[in-house]
């Protein structure tokens, strides 16, 4: 686990957008897994950025997200399917049918969740993971008590996500009471991790995924276990850290070797 630890939140969101970045420049066709949330928007608005003053071009990348809300159209504002594509897709190159969400209003739910499993087997596995991170630490919506093996499959909302997400909703009570979302085993696949975590409410997860044991109440918990896994925090989510120290000095002699290497 490489916990990066960025001034500010913004600070935070540029290394992530890199980070993305030269995987795409590297890897034209490369496949991202994406997030939703407030924590990605200004990841997305350095992206378009990108696309747009034509640094990198997304139209061979394909992309699967991790979650829907069960029960809301994808013209729905409050879909994900709407959030990406009025965030991301509509504004670049990206050819539509390379981007992925579960259908929250598929007849078989669970026929849906399989079909999403085998998409992604079927586009070569996922190159980079993007994750935001519940305040219960939930990754998608691998809500406390998640199977750490679990795949594709609908999950029910804890009151706390519900309540954190109402802020997106006119009344709490319209939050959606369940999600399709990826498995914690399905996150695991990716062949690296980039999880952004920014802002004081999430600092206790963000502990608890870092430097806590490993557990099903804290699905990021189990990114402790993933080869490589980026955690990327502004200095407001890594308030809790017991070990910011050691955290900022490995980076910085890691940057120091690269660059090194890189003469
Ligand atoms: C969204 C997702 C969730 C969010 C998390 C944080 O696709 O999978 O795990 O990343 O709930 O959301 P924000 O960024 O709104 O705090």
């Amino acid at each position: 686990m490489r916990v990066i630890i960025e001034k500010s939140a913004s600070d935070a969101a540029n290394f992530v957008a890199e980070t993305i970045l030269e995987l795409v420049e590297n890897r034209p066709n490369a496949v991202l897994g994406l997030a939703t949330g407030g924590t990605m928007t200004p990841v997305y608005e350095r992206l378009l950025a990108a696309s747009q003053n034509g640094r990198v071009s997304f139209q061979a990348v394909s992309t699967f997200n991790l979650d829907e809300y069960v029960g809301v159209k994808a013209s729905s504002e409050h879909s994900y399917r709407y959030f990406m594509d009025k965030s991301f897709f509509e504004s670049t190159d990206i050819d539509r049918c390379r981007t992925h969400l579960p259908d929250g209003c598929a007849e078989d739910l669970r026929a849906e969740c399989e079909q999403y499993e085998g998409l992604i087997e079927q586009a070569g596995g996922i190159d980079l993971q993007l994750l935001g991170i519940g305040s219960d630490g939930h990754i998608g919506f691998n809500e406390p008590g998640s199977s750490l093996s679990s795949r594709t499959r609908v999950k029910t909302l804890t009151k706390q996500t519900r309540l954190d997400n109402s802020r997106f909703f006119a009344a709490p009570e319209d939050v959606p009471y369940s999600a399709i979302t990826m498995g914690v085993g399905t996150i695991m696949d990716a062949r690296q991790i980039v999880l952004l975590a920014t802002g004081k409410n999430k600092a206790i997860a963000v502990r608890a995924t870092v430097e806590g044991p490993l557990s099903a109440m804290v699905t990021a918990s189990v990114l402790q276990w993933h080869p490589n896994a980026l955690i990327v925090l502004d200095q407001d989510a890594a308030s809790e850290l017991e070990n910011v120290a050691d955290y900022l000095t490995a980076e910085k002699i890691q940057r120091e070797l690269l660059s090194q290497h890189n003469k």
